[in-house]
């Protein structure tokens, strides 16, 4: 038997069993997650294999599901939140307060309520700042607890300019700021960490200049004192491959540069990745409705939107996508769009798909990672169901929603 850490580092949505999507399909009805929560285990204990003497968290926003937390946590992973509710959801999913990180960008004042609330009976919890205002509004709060201080790195990487965080002045303190507010921090709290998160969706070409964020990372560490600190957390950014041909990163290589890059610390290293947990474990089947002929292409009707997965939209990200339901046919390209009357809602433009007829049912894979986080109800469309899989047996864990769940909040 295989286990976690031997797991195949990339599923391709090739690898799903295409019976059993149809079949989940029919009973469960379209547009509809499906989550497969073995896999999250295995992409969570594959990773921290990589990192033996790492401490490995799980970035929440990726996918903040229930049944993922749980997943997590029962593979033995910690969780780092961004927002008072992902708090709130690691702890009803199972989490001890104690181990989790919150990472606050701007907080609005219900989330340091929260968690500072929260530290009062959880002295573990850790906040994780970007600007000397949230210290100032931590004391007003009567919190000196644990702080860990996000630098800016000056450099970004990523798939996309919106997701390259690390240069970005919105996150993080300005690099050279950093000793003076250590100083603060170590006066009025207690400093355990330093952080950064230099972007998302890195895949081997892109390691070198994540790296280069990384190692700017462990120069303050040392400058401020790394023997004094308990951690520094370089944050998640791990790729997966999206298209076909594009090649899984290779963990013991990205492990080994990354130790490289951040240098000699005497303090424990952590990452947090959110999309290399769960991208690969979720898919979306979708019914095809309609087909188009038009001049240059043919256009083929989903029911899944960009209300449904808005990455492609937001991002321009590509999901590769397969019809389950007749693979065998030749394939030809067409393009795929949903029924949201905007020339966004579109996930893929001349992809080759085995040629769709209507009633076929179309997988979108990838769609694990900020993608039913990411959902709306826009169109007054209620969100999918989403399906797990686990231990060879499916179940809802998010029901449909109905028109009801759309308009519950409107009053007269
Ligand atoms: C602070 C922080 N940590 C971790 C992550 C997770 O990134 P990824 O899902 O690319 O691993 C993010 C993503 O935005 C982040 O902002």
């Amino acid at each position: 038997m295989t286990s976690h850490a031997d797991s195949p580092p990339v599923r391709r949505l090739a690898d799903w069993d295409h019976d059993r999507l149809e079949s989940l399909a029919e009973e469960y009805d379209t547009p509809l997650y499906v989550t497969d929560l073995d896999r999250i285990k295995e992409n969570y204990t594959r990773f921290s294999s990589a990192f033996p003497d790492a401490h490995v968290m799980y970035a929440a926003k990726a996918h903040t599901g229930k049944s993922v937390l749980e997943a997590v946590l029962e593979a033995g992973g910690d969780i780092e939140c961004a927002a008072w509710g992902e708090l709130k959801r690691s702890i009803d999913a199972g989490a001890d307060p104690n181990t989790l990180q919150y990472t606050a960008v701007n907080p609005p004042d219900r989330d340091l309520d929260y968690a500072t609330d929260l530290a009062d009976d959880a002295p573990g919890l850790t906040i994780t700042i970007g600007a000397t205002d949230t210290l100032d509004r931590l004391q007003a709060r009567g919190y000196d607890g644990r702080i860990a201080i996000r630098i800016n790195p000056g450099i970004g990487t990523g798939h996309h300019e919106k997701v390259a965080t690390g240069a970005d002045a919105k996150f993080g303190v300005p690099y050279e700021r950093v000793p003076d507010v250590a100083d603060r921090v170590r006066q009025e709290f207690e400093l355990v960490g330093l952080h950064a998160h230099a972007g998302s969706g890195v895949l081997t070409e892109g390691l070198e200049e994540h790296c280069r964020a990384i190692e700017r990372v462990g120069e303050m560490a040392r400058r401020v004192g790394d023997e004094s600190l308990e951690f520094v957390d370089v944050g998640g950014g791990y790729g997966v491959p999206y298209r076909e041909n594009d090649e899984p990163l290779d963990l013991e290589k990205t492990s080994a540069l990354v130790r490289d890059a951040v240098g000699e610390l005497d303090a424990t290293l952590k990452l947090e990745p959110g999309r290399y947990v769960v991208a690969d474990a979720s898919l979306i089947l979708s019914e095809v409705n309609t087909i188009k002929e038009a001049p240059d292409t043919t256009v083929v009707g989903v029911d899944a939107s960009l209300a449904t997965l808005i990455r492609p939209a937001m991002f321009g990200s590509y999901h590769p996508m397969y019809n389950v339901s007749a693979p065998e046919r030749e394939s030809e390209p067409v393009t795929v769009g949903g029924p949201v009357c905007t020339s966004a809602d579109v996930f893929a433009h001349d992809r080759p798909i085995a040629r769709p007829e209507r009633e076929d049912v179309i997988a979108i894979g990838n769609a694990g990672s900020y993608g039913y986080e990411l959902a709306s109800q826009f169109h007054s469309q209620p969100r999918p169901a989403e399906v797990a899989l686990e231990g060879g047996e499916a179940r809802v864990v998010r029901r449909r929603e109905t028109l009801e769940d759309v308009t519950r909040v409107e009053q007269d």
